[in-house]
């Protein structure tokens, strides 16, 4: 089971490295803003940062290109060439789809973004995606259930021996991480915040506290 840290905040990305030892990372125009640096400089200092290693670095393409697989392959050619680590990221669009098809037959690794449903998964694998994201959070949000469709992606993958891996994505808590990993899906990311508070359990810290009492007034030797 893989973690990946969504973020494009390199602070955050080489404590993650450090302390979690995250084995990847995935961007997006939300986080790429938010570092307030620009798209090209931040998606290569982060490559810069998971150099020569296996960890990979999504990095997503312009929406604008959502209906014009032409685009989107232009773009995947100009990026994927500046850091090995590059996996490129485009829409679960027919277009999207197309892209990753011919990108990946020219060797380019394609994450497949913004999966709402198993069908739109299926296709991404049946093109060839390196990974799937489905965003689990955003149906979640819009009160949908998303612990049979992350089944149904993981099924639908062993039942074909697709190669793509199910990266579950737009994960908010701890529960949806462990439920991810308990049905066979390769990879979470969530942000920095959300691990922080899945590592955290309010027994550890209250067990910490007991402990502590009885050390204190325990001789070491
Ligand atoms: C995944 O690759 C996306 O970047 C991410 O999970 C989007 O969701 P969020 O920004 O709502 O968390």
């Amino acid at each position: 089971m893989k973690f990946f840290l969504d973020s494009a905040i390199v602070d955050e990305i080489r404590v993650a490295l450090d302390l979690w030892d995250i084995d990847g990372i995935t961007t997006n125009p939300r986080h790429v803003q938010a570092s307030g640096k620009p798209f090209l400089g931040v998606v290569q200092e982060i490559g810069a940062m998971v150099a020569g290693t296996d960890k990979t670095v999504s990095v997503q393409t312009n929406p604008a290109h959502h209906n014009n697989w032409q685009a989107i392959v232009e773009e995947g050619r100009r990026l994927a060439p500046l850091c090995p680590n590059f996996v490129i990221k485009m829409p679960s669009t027919e277009h999207g789809f197309k892209a990753c098809r011919v990108l990946t037959d020219e060797g380019i690794r394609c994450n497949l973004t913004l999966c709402f449903s198993a069908v739109q998964g299926l296709q991404a694998m049946r093109m060839g995606a390196h990974y799937i994201s489905p965003f689990i959070g955003w149906k979640e949000g819009n009160g949908e259930d998303t612990d049979q469709f992350i089944e149904d992606l993981v099924d639908i993958r062993d039942n074909f021996d697709f190669d793509t891996e199910v990266l579950v994505a737009a994960v908010r808590n701890g529960r949806q991480i462990a439920f991810a990993a308990s049905v066979g899906a390769d990879i979470v990311t969530a942000a920095y915040a959300v691990y922080q508070e899945a590592f955290a359990h309010p027994y550890t810290d209250l067990g910490l506290h007991r402990f502590q009492e009885f050390w204190d007034k325990t001789q070491y030797e």
